[in-house]
């Protein structure tokens, strides 16, 4: 299938989403109006980010009209190892509510669980049922789980996720779990697809240092392809993913990088390349390491 900038997946999703994490308010109010104006119609956001307000600004700034426009949001699902309460139905479903508010939005659509992290997460999973019959949400869907966390959610016999939103990219493929994923029609999304690059997350408290020693193989590939084919390391990721089936999450700060990484429609890395890029697994998670934990490990015991 010829894909282009404004192909998008089952759910109505545009094929490349810009990424708001470790955005501040203000920096998120910029980026996403420079997003949109580049040609971004996808935006992912969480309560966790701490910047939805700049996030809802920079989406009224941009004018862009609602139907053409996709919005992920996720509810922080609480994690008692760093001391943050866990929600109730009642407080997933006021959480929505409360994000739409800071979005300027009257429905989001996709809501997320942004992680298993909570030994309630079939009661949020249950209150995010309700928030689609609500209408606050177009879809739902989890990020961060594994086959045995979505298992739980089949084996209750509730609505299955309609997508799930994971890290992939060369150094951490997940072949197991897409496999699942793909039997099941769960959506595939990745994020911190450019975490394999040098470039990634290197500004003070950002993180990207962390597991560092482990992209160097990588990045020699990488670059080698990039050189090839006259492109940017970082549309050599985001197009890996997007070959994959994957709908990709990128963030930039910098409006040149913003462009850049939308940019990936007019080349094709080969099956050869592809398959070079494929022998990079080491089913290594990279995103989450600056916090001490994969959250795909993560078995909180169900309450
Ligand atoms: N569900 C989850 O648990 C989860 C976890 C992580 C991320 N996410 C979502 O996925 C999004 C993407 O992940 P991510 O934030 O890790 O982003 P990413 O796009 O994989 O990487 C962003 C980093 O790469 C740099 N960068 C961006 N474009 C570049 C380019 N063209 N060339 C070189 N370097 C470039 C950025 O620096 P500058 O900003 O300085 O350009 C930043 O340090 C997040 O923003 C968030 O929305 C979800």
């Amino acid at each position: 299938m010829k894909i282009s900038p404004s192909t998008r997946n089952g759910l109505g999703m545009p094929l490349v989403g810009f990424g708001t994490y470790q955005l501040s308010n203000e920096q998120a109010e910029v980026c996403v109006c420079d997003a949109l104006n580049a040609g971004f119609r996808h935006i992912d956001s969480a309560e966790g980010y701490n910047n939805e307000e700049g996030t809802g600004r920079g989406i009224q700034a941009a004018g862009v009209s609602r139907d053409e426009l996709f919005v992920t949001t996720k509810v922080f699902p609480g994690y008692k190892p760093w001391g943050s309460d866990e929600k109730s139905y009642e407080d997933t479903i006021g959480t929505l509510k409360r994000q739409l508010k800071q979005l300027q939005l009257d429905y989001v659509d996709l809501y997320l669980i942004h992680a298993p992290f909570s030994e309630l997460r079939l009661e949020q999973w249950r209150a995010c049922i309700e928030l689609k019959n609500l209408g606050l949400t177009k879809h739902i869907g989890v990020a961060n789980y594994n086959a045995i966390r979505i298992q739980e959610i089949l084996d209750a016999g509730l609505d299955i996720p309609e997508a799930n939103q994971i890290e992939f990219h060369p150094l951490c493929a997940q072949v197991e779990l897409t496999g699942f994923m793909k039997k099941h029609s769960i959506a595939p999304v990745a994020y911190s697809s450019l975490a394999p690059l040098s470039t990634w997350r290197v500004e003070e408290g950002q993180g990207g240092e962390v597991l560092a020693e482990l992209k160097q193989e990588g990045q020699t590939v990488i670059n080698d392809i990039a050189t090839k084919l006259g492109v940017a390391e970082a549309q050599v990721l985001l197009r890996w993913g997007v070959q994959h089936g994957y709908c990709v999450l990128t963030k930039s700060s910098k409006p040149e990088r913003i462009r850049e990484n939308l940019n990936i429609f007019n080349f094709e890395i080969s099956d050869n390349d592809m398959e070079r890029l494929d022998k990079l697994n080491q089913n290594q998670a990279i995103a989450w390491a600056a916090n001490g934990l994969n959250p795909m490990d993560v078995a909180a015991p169900l309450r």
